[in-house]
């Protein structure tokens, strides 16, 4: 549903942008005019030379696309637009997180000198889990086909290209998911100023008065501009006091919360589903779904950032549940249990750039450790879905791997360079079948070179965690 909303708002954005766009400005380029990209949308026939100079291409004596003169190269309506459109313009659009829009030519052209460092070295577009790793449905990454795509584009000065090669609109086929649980923060929250980040857990009401199974999960943001990443946690009835508490002990719609929903439960919290900006679709892996008890409560973790114009947001999440799934299934948290309480202390020490810790243990003993009821897991093979990691911000890198019956380590999520802005779990492209007995093992690593005090794990924003995370669901329907 969200690819079909997105499709909608640049088609929206593309108008609104060419009415009131002006071509970009010949001025602040400081290459050769002659391949300026406002100009070569129009006049084609005199920029083919142009690839001739510059660097890395081959020099054009016959032109692919027939006698127009087209570059030979890659051009932003035959090549680049589909890339952009599908990976960038879902955040890169008017009044969406990014800080500047990708949705038609005269923007992409306009920044196509900026893009390349970003492509280059993979910050852009966001995602954190490393290729060589395991590989995953739904990546947000660029191929290695069209990284080389944009920067060969980029590298030619970005030629428009003739619009008629424009791909046709996406056509979105898929059934939009039918959430029917919909639930928000009561009033309109405005995150402080003069914060960079504000993060705040608000305790919603789990409408449902039987069990029932969640089965896909989004956020309708409400000020999409400021909101930055939300978890959504299920809280069930019997660890509520603790988080009404905390709620109740702060002025206002909700209560400061950072790395989990709060409180000596935050690292048993199950995750209910997580978004970020650009996230496609909030289906769980098929025939899968998280029970939830009535009675229980939802805190929803919103992290803003705030960006200097006060304004309210009323973030909602809607939940697709079922009364029954073929495949129960259950978000394991990885994670030492001394470290909460420091025995032993996840010590990171100041001034140390690189500082590990790790945690083996079976699947079957975090399962009956926090599910003591839970039939999944117990003597039977299982399906592993979907796994991340967590850490705050001093984290460096982090994996998950697991190994099964003497066979070597498989690994299941990495993640080689830590940002706590883009944090998630990953559904892998084909489930992986795990037994009780198999171990999982985490291992996090610290940079904690520019601190001037130990850190131990914690809540808190100067607290640190090493948390992974494993969605698992019974093997046989
Ligand atoms: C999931 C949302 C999202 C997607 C997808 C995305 N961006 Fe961004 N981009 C952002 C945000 C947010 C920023 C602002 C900086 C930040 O918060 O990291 C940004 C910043 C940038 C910047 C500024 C420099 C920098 O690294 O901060 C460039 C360049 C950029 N993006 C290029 C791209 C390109 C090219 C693509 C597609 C290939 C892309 N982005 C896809 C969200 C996204």
């Amino acid at each position: 549903m969200s690819r079909a909303r997105s499709l909608v708002v640049s088609l929206v954005a593309l108008t609104a942008c060419n009415e009131s766009a002006s071509p970009p400005t010949t001025g602040t380029d400081s290459t050769t005019a002659a391949t300026d990209p406002g100009t070569a949308a129009t006049d084609a026939s005199t920029d083919g030379p142009a690839t001739a100079t510059s660097t890395g291409d081959e020099p054009t004596t016959t032109s692919p696309t027939g006698t127009t003169g087209e570059p030979a190269g890659p051009t932003y309506y035959r090549d680049i637009k589909a890339i952009l459109d599908a990976k960038c313009a879902t955040c890169h659009r008017p009044g969406d997180i990014a800080p500047f829009s990708l949705t038609n030519y005269d923007e992409a052209g306009m920044f196509a000198k900026i893009l390349g460092p970003a492509i280059e070295d993979r910050t852009m577009p966001p995602w954190p889990p490393g290729a060589d790793c395991n590989q995953f449905a739904h990546d947000r990454g660029l191929s290695d086909g069209e990284r080389e795509l944009v920067l060969a584009w980029i590298a030619a000065d970005a030629p428009a290209g003739d619009p008629d090669d424009a791909p046709p609109p996406v056509d979105d086929d898929a059934p939009p998911i039918a959430y029917d649980v919909q639930i928000g923060i009561s009033e309109p929250f405005t995150p402080a100023e003069g914060l960079a980040d504000d993060y705040r857990c608000f305790l919603l009401d789990w409408p449902k008065d039987q069990e029932t199974y969640a089965t896909a999960f989004t956020i309708e943001p409400g000020a999409r501009e400021i909101v930055h990443h939300v978890i959504a946690f299920i809280i069930p009835p019997d660890e509520l006091a603790e988080f009404e508490a905390l709620d109740a002990a702060d002025p206002g719609p909700g209560y400061p919360c950072y790395g989990g929903p709060g409180g000596e439960a935050s690292p048993r919290a199950q995750w209910l589903g997580a978004w970020v900006p650009g996230a496609s679709s909030g289906a769980l892996p098929e025939g899968t779904g998280i029970r939830v008890k009535p009675g229980s409560k939802i805190a929803m973790q919103m992290h803003y950032h705030p960006n200097g114009v006060p304004t309210a947001d009323q973030s909602t999440i809607m939940v697709r549940t079922a009364d029954t799934v073929a495949r129960p299934a259950l978000l394991l948290p990885v994670a030492h249990p001394g470290w909460m309480v420091d025995a032993p202390p996840m010590t990171i020490p100041a001034g140390e750039a690189d500082v590990m810790h790790s945690f083996t243990i079976d699947l079957g003993s975090i399962i009956q450790y926090l599910y003591k009821d839970e039939a999944i897991g117990v003597g039977k093979p299982m399906l592993a879905h979907m796994a991340g990691v967590h850490m705050h911000t001093r984290g460096a890198r982090a994996s998950l791997a697991v190994e099964s019956g003497g066979a070597p380590e498989a690994c299941l999520v990495d993640v080689p360079r830590w940002d706590f802005n883009w944090q998630g779990i990953y559904e892998f492209a084909a489930p992986i079948t795990v037994e009780p007995s198999d171990v999982v093992r985490l291992e996090c690593h610290f940079d904690n070179s520019a601190g001037d005090s130990a850190i131990k794990w914690g809540e808190g924003t100067g607290d640190e965690m090493c948390l992974g995370m494993i969605y698992v669901s019974t093997d046989a329907p």
